[in-house]
């Protein structure tokens, strides 16, 4: 029997190119391999969102016509809306007496974000518990395998602990730990050259951008500050133009070619951005086209669907758990 894998995002925004190489990819592939599950994580996102749900909404419709348009198929794989399932919820409350507020102020995921947000003097008890409600999604599906970058790891291992507190206390095996699936591609850098692509950062190549605006983040990409004329040799290192032609052109051995030009000298930063360009917009036109394709009311009809069966998962999962801590008491 194939593989339970969950996953998800905070819909907090569209997704670009860092995302795709980064999880997209791998998360096309698995479902051919895996029985996997995709979260809108919309619950999570309200913990550092909560003054702001219209954000929220807005993006949850965006995320999953991103997961479309790249080519995740509501046939094979149950795209669902984490509060839509309330069974989470209950299975979180249950799940907080097994954590110490120490171990959740512990956490390096919450610590850094908590830093990132400036809230470390004053902590939102809610965005404190949200690992809790993470090991909830996990268990809830009995996923075995966590398709997430390295920064979900912390989550991973709290979670699993739950899951062996929980049986230990119960003296049962209800509850399944998760091994985290971490993708091949390294973490894409950001068109500024200085740091991880990101929204936040506005250095990101989104999938839905326009021509226009991918023609202009990629001719707005650091180079070599040393390359000024055309003949001088060139730095390929540390270059985001080679980088993302290391990402995104199919054929390598034309890289290596082009990379050991530009270090001799000779070869043009317009001539390297030219390349870039024609490469991303003949990956991004059909993603951003087949986007386009799905009205608002076909993305309802998907997630409600998906978030039917994740449901009924969730459902019985918790019914198990509330059997083993004696939580039945009308038959
Ligand atoms: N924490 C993930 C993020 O920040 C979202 C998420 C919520 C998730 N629940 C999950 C990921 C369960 C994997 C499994 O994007």
């Amino acid at each position: 029997m194939a593989k339970i894998a969950l996953t998800g995002d905070r819909p907090s925004g569209k997704l670009h190119l860092g995302h795709y190489v980064g999880s997209l990819l791998n998360r096309v592939q698995m479902q051919e391999t895996h029985r996997l599950y995709i979260m809108i994580a919309d619950v999570q996102a309200l913990t550092d969102n909560f003054e702001h749900p219209e954000k929220i909404a807005e993006s949850v419709f965006e995320l999953s016509r991103d997961y479309l348009a790249i080519g995740i198929d509501p046939a094979k794989t149950t795209i669902f809306i984490q509060s839509q399932v309330p069974e989470l919820t209950e299975l979180m409350v249950y799940y907080l007496n097994f954590v110490t507020l120490a171990r959740l102020e512990r956490n390096p995921t919450v610590k850094t974000e908590l830093a990132q947000k400036g809230l470390e003097t004053s902590v939102p008890v809610g965005f404190l518990c949200y690992p809790v409600g993470q090991a909830a999604d996990i268990t809830a599906f009995k996923a075995e395998l966590i398709p997430v970058g390295e920064d979900q790891l912390p989550l991973i291992e709290q979670s699993n602990e739950i899951v062996r507190r929980f049986n230990h206390t119960y003296n049962t095996d209800l509850l399944k730990e998760a091994q985290p699936l971490l993708s091949k591609a390294s973490r894409l850098v950001g068109i500024d050259g200085k740091a991880k692509a990101s929204k936040s950062l506005n250095n990101a190549i989104f999938l839905s951008d326009s021509p226009e605006d991918i023609r202009t983040k990629v001719f707005a990409m650091f180079t070599d500050p040393n390359h000024a004329r055309v003949s001088d040799p060139g730095r390929v290192e540390e270059n985001v133009v080679f980088t993302y032609l290391d990402a995104f052109y199919p054929d390598a051995e034309e890289i290596a070619a082009l990379k050991a030009h530009y270090q001799r000298g000779g070869l043009g930063d317009t001539t390297i951005k030219d390349l870039l360009n024609t490469t991303l917009q003949t990956l991004l036109e059909p993603i951003r086209e087949r986007r386009q394709t799905f009205a608002r009311k076909a993305l309802c009809d998907i997630l409600q669907a998906g978030t039917h069966v994740a449901r009924s998962a969730a459902q019985q999962t918790l019914e198990e758990v509330r059997r083993v801590m004696g939580l039945r008491y009308f038959d």
